[in-house]
């Protein structure tokens, strides 16, 4: 697994608590010593070292995906869509090595801390928009070569073939499913496999690996859309 252009592996020392990622044990990633990393202005307090900032797999459903080795096929400057960006703690590091990043959140109360994180990354465009609805903001979202989706919502799979229409033939969805936003009363491993089955009516399956330890109850998934995908 090789990482996008502008992720590294970076060593924040004392101050930047390097505590590595736990597949690798010492604090030491693929790609060399340290923790994840990107460049830009940081967004949620987290550590720093010049342009640096850590970029947290416990805070982050795509940063655990990259630093479990899941082999994302993103090599840097895609143009993505970001479904469910909440205060923008993710796709903020998304458009720190992305092309034109858009976020969609549908909730009011983080958009302002999303904003925030838009001042320095003229690339970011946040959309108050609901997920479900992709009709609401095809009129701006061009095609784009990655779909990342992290909703915590019910029919996660339907919501990323509603939102396939986006995704270029050759395209990547990178989605995390949350095993508890569609059934808390079911077995995670029961909940997973029934949203794959939904998932593949639209896109191909090409790796799943559950999040833990960053994440409880989570699948990580990258897909490519397929040309038949029906809703
Ligand atoms: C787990 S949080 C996302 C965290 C974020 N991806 C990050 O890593 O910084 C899930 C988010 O999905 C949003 N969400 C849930 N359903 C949605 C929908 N239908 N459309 C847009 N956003 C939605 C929630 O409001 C919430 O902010």
């Amino acid at each position: 697994m090789t990482l996008p252009d502008g992720v590294e592996y970076h060593v924040f020392g004392d101050s930047g608590d390097d505590e590595g990622d736990e597949s690798e044990g010492d604090g030491t990633g693929d790609d060399g010593p340290g923790s994840l990393a990107t460049r830009g202005e940081p967004v949620y307090g987290e550590p720093t070292d010049g342009e640096y900032r850590r970029w947290d797999p416990h805070r982050s459903k795509l940063g655990a995906m990259l630093a479990l080795g899941m082999d994302t096929g993103l090599a840097g400057a895609e143009t993505t869509l970001y479904l469910g960006a909440a205060a923008g703690t993710t796709v903020s590091h998304v458009a720190d090595f992305a092309g034109p990043t858009y976020a969609v959140e549908f909730a009011a109360r983080p958009m302002g801390d999303l904003l925030d994180a838009t001042e320095s990354r003229p690339n970011l465009v946040p959309l108050l928009k609901d997920a479900r609805k992709p009709a609401t903001y095809a009129h701006v979202v061009e095609p784009v070569d990655v779909l990342v989706q992290d909703v915590a919502t019910r029919g996660q799979a339907r919501v990323a073939r509603l939102n396939s229409q986006f995704l270029r033939e050759d395209g990547r969805l990178l989605l995390a499913i949350k095993a508890r936003s569609e059934d808390v009363t079911r077995a995670p491993a029961d909940v997973f496999d029934d949203a794959l089955d939904d998932l593949r009516g639209g896109y191909e399956v090409l790796e799943t690996e559950r999040l833990s330890p960053y994440h409880d109850d989570h699948l990580g998934v990258v897909a490519r859309p397929t040309a038949d995908g029906t809703l």
